[in-house]
């Protein structure tokens, strides 16, 4: 009889990558997932340390399993174990096993291990010169899949536990990637999203030697992919060549994600970013100037220690400059281990305060940008229905959400999950567009089969 687990996954998408991964490596093994821990054996929390928060949850998520661990093995996984280590063991007794997440390739023998009756299992070797290849993925989604292509972290930015967490920089070889993307093409999907904290550091270590850009392009260029995306850049290694790229091939997405995460030098330095604000500004200009209009959007911290209020207002002017599509924006969170955990720190509430302002800024500027969208025209990948509004949800090559109806019933009956759809924009929120559809193709169909019009 196969064995039930349950996972849950708390971060970024290179987590919910490896959570697929991880999926792929059990059901190899036997086990079948589980939608709730109750009925599970094998409870799994693949967990994020980048700011407290996202790790006081796990250890929430551990108290409340607690008194229903019976007969249940329990294990820890992705930053938050490798961030802790043995520690964790400390502050949740009940917890079997911890790998971090530059160790899963180690995760079918800790799992032997945990099978034979081992308590205490940890897997947190971070020397690792390995990527982790599952050929067994499952993925949650069947026609936009994500593809690791760099993992780890090689910058050493003052904030971050990543480097920590998930090791060096390793690329994976071209070859490899290329494989991947094509078997997914064979397999009926059409948007490939390109993973790595560094995604565009990313160097060929084969014979082959292929750039980023060169890898977009040949992603791009592989039959029945459509729309190839890619995250999260770094600034310092953002090319001209990329942007070519993108001006050159129509199937790579008109989106960048650039983290800014201020706009004042002097705390860019102590940030150790490598970059300055000018320099930063001229990697927008660059991107700018293409011929498709490349959608920018970013990260931002507030209250990095030692940020002044004019410090504030460089980033607050930065972001009218460079008029973002969309923003995540955090306060600064101390981390263990890191430099800056050890500076002078900005106080709770001014954190608070400028939280609030920089996302007041922004959401002016996205109004603003979004009501430029009204009366266009926009291809839209539907991910998604909201029944009650009777709308399709779906996601236009610049990352813009676009939720719309089908006043006309085009689309008859079908589910229109996973086509790529065109839509007239009628109107506009903060954080989204709403249209009409004016006509759509299935997903599998991209190869020129119109189902509508
Ligand atoms: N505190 C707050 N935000 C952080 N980030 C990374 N480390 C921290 C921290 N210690 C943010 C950065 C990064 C995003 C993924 O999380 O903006 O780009
Ligand atoms: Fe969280 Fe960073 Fe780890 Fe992603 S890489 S799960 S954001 S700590």
């Amino acid at each position: 009889m196969s064995k039930a687990f349950y996972i849950e996954t708390f971060g970024c998408q290179m987590n919910v990558h490896d959570s697929e991964k991880i999926r792929g490596v059990l059901t190899a093994r036997g086990y079948e997932q589980t939608p709730s821990p109750d009925a599970a054996e094998l409870v799994l929390y693949n967990t994020c340390s980048i700011r407290d928060k996202a790790e006081q949850k796990v250890f929430a998520r551990l108290e409340s399993l607690k008194r229903r661990k019976a007969g249940k093995t329990i294990g820890v996984l992705g930053c938050a174990a490798q961030h802790n280590g043995e520690d964790i063991f400390k502050q949740a007794p009940h917890v079997d096993f911890v790998c971090g997440s530059a160790s899963y390739n180690a995760l079918p023998a800790l799992l032997d291990r945990v099978e034979a009756g081992e308590t205490r299992v940890t897997g947190l070797d971070i020397d690792t010169d390995e990527t982790f290849d599952a050929p067994q993925t499952e993925r949650g989604n069947p026609y936009s899949a994500y593809v690791t292509i760099i993992e780890g972290c090689d910058k050493d930015c003052a904030y971050c536990v990543v480097p920590f967490t998930r090791g060096p920089e390793r690329s994976r070889a071209s070859r490899s990637i290329m494989a991947e993307a094509r078997e997914l093409a064979a397999r009926g999907y059409t948007e490939i999203t390109l993973l790595g904290q560094t995604v565009n550091s990313y160097r060929d270590p084969s014979a082959a030697g292929w750039s980023f850009a060169a890898l977009l392009d040949a992603v791009g260029n592989v039959a029945g992919i459509r729309r190839v995306r890619f995250t999260t850049s770094h600034p310092s290694d953002f090319t001209r060549d990329i942007v070519e790229a993108i001006d050159r091939n129509e199937a790579l997405c008109n989106w960048v994600h650039l983290p800014v995460q201020s706009g004042s030098t002097a705390v860019l330095n102590r940030m150790r970013r490598t970059y300055t604000r000018e320099r930063y500004l001229r990697c927008v200009e660059t991107i700018k100037s293409a011929r498709r209009g490349i959608e920018l959007s970013t990260d931002v911290i507030v209250g990095f220690p030692g940020e002044t209020e004019a410090d504030f207002e460089q980033t607050l002017s930065l972001l009218d400059e460079v008029e973002y599509g969309s923003l995540f924006s955090f306060k600064y969170s101390p981390r263990k281990g890191t430099p800056a955990a050890a500076f002078e720190q900005v106080p709770e509430e001014e954190k608070s305060r400028r939280l609030t302002v920089l996302q007041e800024r922004q959401r002016r500027i996205q109004t603003r940008r979004n009501a430029q969208a009204v009366g266009g025209a926009e291809e839209a990948l539907v991910e998604g229905r909201r029944e009650k509004f009777r709308q399709w949800i779906g996601r236009t090559t610049q990352n813009r959400v676009l939720n719309f109806s089908d006043p006309r019933g085009l689309a008859g009956n079908r589910d229109l999950r996973g086509a790529y759809c065109k839509v007239r924009v009628t109107g506009s929120g903060p954080n989204s567009l709403v249209g009409v559809l004016a006509a759509a193709e299935s997903a599998a169909a991209f190869n020129g089969f119109r189902i509508l019009q």
